[in-house]
Parts: structure tokens; sequence; C-alpha cells
């Protein structure tokens, strides 16, 4: 990145501002915070159209045609790069995935100028992945209008297709998400993951969210909804809960591994496994973002189980990623 690029840590207001059109409207997609009820309910509702059942083909339309999306990762992506790509495709759009260790920015070009470059081929939707704090809304304060920028994963701030995802997953299968218990545990302190999950959680009324983590990873004050309770004893985070999240250990956001427990301590203390489940409700589902350290956050046996709706998730997160998409096109249509 340019020395030039001043880009601030994110301004928590601003990017929940800059989302929005001024009739409420999602105009780009940044973070969880500032969407309301209504907001999520119809991005769940519009994803749930977009699902098939396995086996039967699946859901296509033209809502994208004309459109290209363009898929800017700058760190390593398996799941949300591979579902916006194909979620945009089955939308209708053109899709360009640049890649980012052949990109001009790697001899220093500026993000902005890189965008501005990018934005004459007539690109209409920037997807983005950054280790940096702040560069979706930066982006999105200087696009054209008929642009739109979507957060692909934020350092350890924001993935809200994510949230929307979980949410979706977990609305899913227990009906609802009022009222809901959820013990996300891990490393919540690197988790943008669970940062979303809370956010969208507290505003969907869910009556108790439990980010459980050893001291060593357990979150700032303010980095996550207040309503949200952090715990540090797993037995107690799990009690009569209906879902159940495992995180990964986010090592390459972790600069001193002072206080991080060995890999045999933190499974036998944070690990999820089948004989800590019997704590949460006996009809509790098991969630993991990915990727997946088998046998480090999760027992490798309790992922593969009838409780895990691991592979719902990635499959659920092509829907919401085509729900977004095809949102912000339809505000952008209507400018
Ligand atoms: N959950 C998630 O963001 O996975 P990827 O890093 O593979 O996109």
């Amino acid at each position: 990145m340019s020395v030039t690029e001043a880009i601030d840590r994110v301004d928590l207001a601003t990017e929940a501002d800059l989302q929005l059109d001024s009739a409420g409207r999602l105009r780009h997609l940044l973070t969880m915070r500032g969407l309301d009820r209504a907001v999520i309910t119809e991005l769940l509702d519009r994803a749930e159209s977009y699902l098939s059942e396995d086996g039967e083909p699946v859901v296509r339309s033209n809502a994208l045609a004309g459109k290209t999306v363009a898929n800017l990762f700058f760190e390593p992506s398996t799941r949300t790069r591979a579902s916006f790509d194909l979620a945009a495709k089955r939308l209708g759009a053109d899709v360009l995935n640049l890649d980012v260790n052949t990109s001009s920015r790697k001899k220093g070009e500026s993000i902005l100028d890189m965008i501005y470059t990018l934005q004459a081929m007539q690109i209409d939707v920037f997807v983005v992945r950054d280790a940096q704090a702040g560069v979706p809304a930066y982006i999105a304060r200087h696009v054209s209008d008929f642009v739109s920028i979507l957060n692909a994963g934020e350092a350890d701030v924001s993935h809200p297709t994510q949230g929307l995802l979980d949410l979706l997953t977990m609305r899913r299968h227990k009906g609802r998400l009022e009222g809901l218990k959820v013990a996300i545990v891990g490393d919540i302190a690197h988790s943008r993951v669970a940062r979303s999950a809370a956010e969208g959680l507290v505003t969907m009324g869910a009556s108790d969210v439990r980010l459980i983590s050893p001291e060593a990873l357990a979150p700032q004050p303010g980095t996550v909804p207040g309503e949200a309770r952090i715990l540090h004893d797993l037995d107690q985070g799990m009690r009569d809960a209906d879902v159940v999240m495992a995180l990964r250990i986010q090592r390459e956001r972790i600069g001193n591994l002072d206080g991080i427990p060995d890999i045999d301590e933190y499974f036998a203390n944070f690990g999820i496994s089948h004989e800590r489940m019997k704590r949460a409700r006996p009809d509790a589902i098991v969630m993991h973002p990915g990727p997946m350290n088998r046998g480090i956050e999760i027992e490798s046996s309790l992922a593969d189980s009838p409780n895990s709706v691991i592979t719902e998730q990635v499959r659920n997160g092509v829907a919401v990623r085509m729900a977004v998409l095809s949102a912000v096109i339809g505000t952008m249509s209507r400018r």
C-alpha cells in the first residue's frame, strides 16, 4: 500500500451509516452493525429463495445480467471467494477474479488507483477481503455512485456475509433467531466471524450470546456488542446452548503467543467434543466457519456427526452472497 494512502482505523459509526442509502436500502455491505431486523430478515428471506435441495439443479437468475463483479482477495480464502464467484455467475454476472499476487498493487500501486483503474472497466461490484481494518469502508467512500463494495472479511473487525450465512443456518434449524442461546467458542479476540455473528444475533433478538475463550484470547472491551457475555469457562458457556460454534485460533493475527495454551491444553479446556456437547441442549447444532483444525478446536468425529451443520453453512453461503449481490444491484438500478 502506498505510504501516502491513509486508511483510518475503522470509524464504526461512519462505516455503518455508509452502507445504507437515504431510503435505508443496502448500498454497500460493510458490517452487520447498523443493519436492523427488517434489513437482515429481508436478506435471509431472499437467500432462502436461492437455496435448492441437494441433488436438485442450482437456482439461477438473470438479476446481474450485464453487470460485472470483481473479487479482490488480499488474504487467502477458499469458501468466501469460491461462493462469491459462484453466486455472481449463478445470477448471470461477468466475474473478474483478480490474482493479487500478480496485480500492480504488489508494485506499489495504491489501492484507490487500482480501484479507479478497474472502475474504468465498468466494474459494478467490488468484493474485498483485506488484512487491514478500514479498507472496505475507505474504498466505499471513494467509488462512483454506481459501484457497490461488499466486505468479504476485514482484519479482525468484520465478516458480514459470514454473519448472515451463520444466521441463516441457525434460523433454518431452529425456526427462529429470537430467544436462542448461542455459545461461540475460541479465539474471540481475533475473530471477525465472532463479531459479525454476535452483532447479528443481538439485533435479531437472541437471548444469550456467549463469547467463550481463554483469558489471552478474550475480546477488547467495546469490540463486541455489550449485550454479549464474555466467559472463560466452557462448561458454563455451553449449558443449555441451542447453537455451539467453534472458532479457529487465528495464529496469523497473533503477534505474541505468550499466554496462548498449547494444542493439548487448548483442546482439553476449549475444544468442542461429544463429551462437552452433553452440556448443551440435546438438539444443539454444531457450527464452524472454516477453515477447521480437527482435534484442536473441534473433535474430528463431532465435525462429521448428525449435529454438525458445517457443510450446510458453506451451501448457505452461496445463497447469502446471491442475496446480497441481488439486493445491492436492485438498489443501484433504482438510483
Ligand atoms: N469462513 C471463511 O471466511 O472461510 P475462507 O477464509 O475460506 O473464505
